[in-house]
């Protein structure tokens, strides 16, 4: 049997993803409702009221889902300033990179990733068989290291990708937009993920009908609260969203997902709200964690803060104890960020139990 697996599947790392909050709360013996989530970056206020009305109501569950997502594109498209033609919708943005490697990826070609970032775009490179070369980011603010990146695009005639996340995850850093421009000289598809643009303001889709090789990544998980019923997009020059098609599988984003995406760019006033909220929750939490004399954060333009751990206490005691008491956040060790916790901001009441909780320790 083992033989007719991929031959490469052995060596192949799974994501390892937070545990389903339910299982959680069993397992700690507290009510889910007393649960503090803040190990994914997910929206506290939840789905809009227009999207949960929209799911409440949908009546054609037994009817396959469009799957040019015809309503959804031209919403996107007035969102985004951007054609229609030019955006491609996935199950979650997580589909949508691995359409991506799917359409560019030849066996042993090459992806540039810039670690500590988003953890999925090795391991969706590896599955896609391609070779990851690591261009880490500067230890002290995150920032990319430009130069390493063209070198190591120079000397690997096989890099066909190079991701960047702006805001970074885990530290919540932005990339001046002129790095970026400087990197879409370099001759590969540069893929800039802002799957947390809505909460520094920023819109690169346009760019995408200017520069050739570039791709955008976005999602409704975060800033629009719908990470359960998986929506990302991309926005693509045409001749790549043009062969997007070919790579899509044809029901790819189910019915509801698509009606409670569709409602939430028709409930903007109350989803930006939420995402003002969520930002000034942010820079009050970046205030008060101050008095943490052991917990060192650092500037974050998005919905979560890289806390580094000191004082003789480690990330995975700092990361149980909390656990303990209900309150959930992401400890980096285990990817390399060594004595690192990320935290997502919840609301202020969350946040204020946290720091109580840090401060007894
Ligand atoms: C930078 C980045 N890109 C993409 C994603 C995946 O988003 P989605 O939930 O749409 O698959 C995440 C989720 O954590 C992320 O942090």
């Amino acid at each position: 049997m083992k033989k007719l697996f991929r031959s490469d599947i052995d060596r192949l790392t799974p994501y390892k993803p937070v545990a389903p909050f339910d299982v959680l709360a069993e397992e700690l013996g507290i009510p889910p409702e007393k649960i503090v989530k803040l190990d994914a970056n997910e929206n506290p206020y939840g789905a809009s009221p227009k999207a949960r009305a929209a799911i409440a109501n949908f009546p054609f569950t037994h009817i396959y889902p469009d799957p040019a997502a015809r309503h959804l594109r031209a919403a996107l498209s007035d969102y985004l300033s951007v054609p229609a033609e030019n955006i491609i919708v996935g199950s979650g943005a997580d589909e949508v990179i691995d359409m991506l490697l799917r359409l560019f990826i030849n066996p042993g070609d090459a992806i540039i990733n810039t670690p500590p970032t988003f953890g999925i775009y090795p391991i969706a490179g590896r599955l896609n068989r391609a070779q990851v070369i690591d261009v880490p980011r500067h230890p002290d603010d995150f920032s990319l290291d430009i130069p390493a990146i063209e070198q190591a695009v120079a000397d690997n005639p096989h890099a066909k990708i190079l991701f960047l996340t702006s805001p970074n995850n885990p530290d919540g850093g932005i990339t001046p937009l002129a790095d970026l421009k400087r990197l879409l000289a370099l001759p590969v598809i540069v893929v800039w993920d802002e799957a947390y643009a809505e909460f520094c303001g920023q819109n690169t889709a346009p760019l995408t009908l200017e520069y050739p090789n570039l791709v955008v990544l976005r999602t409704f998980s975060k800033w629009a609260g719908l990470a359960g019923l998986r929506v990302g997009y991309g926005i693509f020059p045409a001749p790549i969203a043009e062969m997007m098609w070919r790579v899509k599988s044809p029901y790819n984003v189910n019915v509801l997902a698509q009606e409670a995406a569709l409602a939430s760019l028709r409930d903007l006033d109350y989803l930006m709200d939420t995402v003002r909220k969520i930002v000034a929750t942010r820079d009050d939490f970046q205030q008060q964690v101050k008095s943490i004399g052991w917990l060192k954060t650092y500037p974050s333009h998005s919905n979560f803060v890289l806390a580094k751990v000191g004082g003789g206490r480690t990330a995975e005691a700092v990361q149980e104890t909390l656990k303990r008491q209900g309150i959930l956040v992401r400890n980096y060790t285990p990817s390399g960020l060594h004595g690192h916790l990320r935290i997502a901001i919840g609301k202020p009441e969350d946040m204020a139990r946290l720091l109580e909780t840090l401060a007894g320790m």
